[in-house]
């Protein structure tokens, strides 16, 4: 957890809204560093409802059903920055966020060892055909056969993007004595004894167990589809826990039926229900050695819980010490304290001169800069100044007469 800083506007006066029932380790972070306006709301709020509320709040958390609209930024006047307690941040209309300088943070990979581990467990699941036997057993047929069951160890793991999830998933693979060959189009340093497969076709043609893990982008859309499906060995197994628009389920479907995959772990699908309890299609459904699953991959206690602290911290981090690392908007800097001095952010729209003008105004005055940071994306500029503690506050209101400014605040 980040060190409590004196902070030069109190802690008790920062309102801090949390939608959508956030982990109570999140709330329980916030009273522990020192903030006591922590108001929590179990549901997600309307645009209606949001505009009301956001007026006086200065720290928003969210998770992925509440829609932050350009109309609610414009309202929300104090606003500093908004938490997603989640992977994504869909739900906030980034760019409305960035012209009003507010700092947007998820958790992008809070879960990645959630949907490691559950990989491994389908990967036994399918490679000893337990969905079929368990279908039977409940229906109360007794199936004991050991044709067509067989061990993980020895096999071979095909890792389709070895980014986060599927580096760990490469690591828990061969604790259990898999073969692990994957393949990404960066260049991936292999952990273990894994093996870069340098081609798809090559860890397609050569693993017993094919899992994807790749974002969803215009290269991936149908990754596995009729021509790469025909490349994949006969009778392995396919698991997508990425993007529902990866894999080409009709597709799928048919090497099912004919034999030429030996079973499937769907958790993703190119149309997924809004909500439980709504009706849910797939080419895929009353397949033998199919297992189907509503987007839980990540979905766990742990993951709900890391995602709490991982959000707060990127929170305090940029309250306390105005580091934007991790941000979707305002311009990601990682800073070093300055013992001795008070540090100032400055968002402005990224035109020319605002630097300079900014120079200019405090050099006129005296103020000694001790520390100068800038980062710019296309549409705002950040500046973090580090300032002589005695003309902080002469600063200030220079900054905030500074033409293109968006927002200034104190920190110390
Ligand atoms: N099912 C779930 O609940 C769940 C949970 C978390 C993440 N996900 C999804 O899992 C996927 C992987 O997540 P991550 O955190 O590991 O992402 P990541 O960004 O860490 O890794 C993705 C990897 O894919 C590689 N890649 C990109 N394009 C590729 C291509 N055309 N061919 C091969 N490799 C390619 C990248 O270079 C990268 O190494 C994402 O799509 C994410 O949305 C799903």
């Amino acid at each position: 957890m980040a060190n409590a800083e004196k902070t030069s506007y109190p802690k008790e006066k920062i309102r801090i809204l949390f939608l959508e029932n956030i982990s109570d380790q999140a709330v329980k972070n916030f009273q522990q560093q020192g903030y006591t306006q922590v108001e929590k709301i179990s549901k997600a709020l309307t645009e209606e409802e949001l505009i009301r509320e956001i007026k006086d709040v200065h720290i928003l958390g969210i998770r992925s059903k509440t829609q932050i609209t350009a109309k609610v930024l414009e309202a929300a006047k104090k606003l500093q920055a908004i938490g997603c307690f989640c992977i994504g941040v869909n739900q906030v209309n980034l760019k409305a966020a960035t012209k009003n300088g507010v700092t947007v943070f998820n958790a992008p990979y809070s879960n990645t060892r959630s949907v490691a581990e559950l990989v491994i467990g389908l990967s036994i699941m399918l490679i000893r055909r337990i969905p079929d036997k368990n279908k039977a057993a409940h229906e109360g047929v007794w199936m004991k056969d050991a044709k067509g069951s067989f061990e993980l160890r020895g096999k071979t793991l095909g890792i389709i993007g070895y980014g986060n999830i599927g580096s760990q998933v490469s690591v828990l693979a061969e604790s259990l004595g898999m073969k692990v060959m994957f393949y990404d189009v960066e260049t991936k340093l292999p952990l273990g004894n894994a093996t870069d497969g340098k081609t798809l076709k090559e860890v397609l043609s050569k693993s017993d167990v094919i899992t994807l893990h790749v974002p969803e982008t215009s290269q991936t859309k149908n990754i596995l589809n009729r021509n790469t499906i025909k490349q994949i060995k006969k009778g392995a197994i396919v698991i997508n826990y990425a993007r529902g628009e990866v894999v080409d389920l009709d597709e799928l479907r048919k090497a099912l039926v004919e034999g030429r995959i030996g079973g499937a772990a769907i958790d993703v699908f190119p149309v997924e229900p809004e909500k439980n309890g709504d009706r849910f299609q797939s080419p895929l459904q009353d397949l033998p050695n199919v297992i189907l699953t509503p987007h839980i991959g990540g979905s766990t206690e742990e993951a709900q819980a890391n995602i709490g602290e991982d959000v707060s911290i990127k929170l305090f981090n940029y309250l306390e010490k105005g580091i934007t690392f991790g941000s979707h908007t305002v311009p990601a800097l990682a800073l070093p304290p300055q013992e001795g001095s008070h540090r100032i952010l400055h968002i402005h729209n990224n035109v020319p001169g605002v630097l300079s003008a900014i120079n200019t105004e405090l050099s006129k005055y005296h103020i000694n800069i001790v520390g100068q940071y800038l980062k710019t994306n296309d549409e705002i500029g950040y500046v973090v100044l580090d300032v002589d503690k005695r003309l902080s506050s002469k600063a200030i209101t220079l900054l905030k007469e500074i033409t293109h400014t968006i927002k200034v605040r104190l920190l110390y």
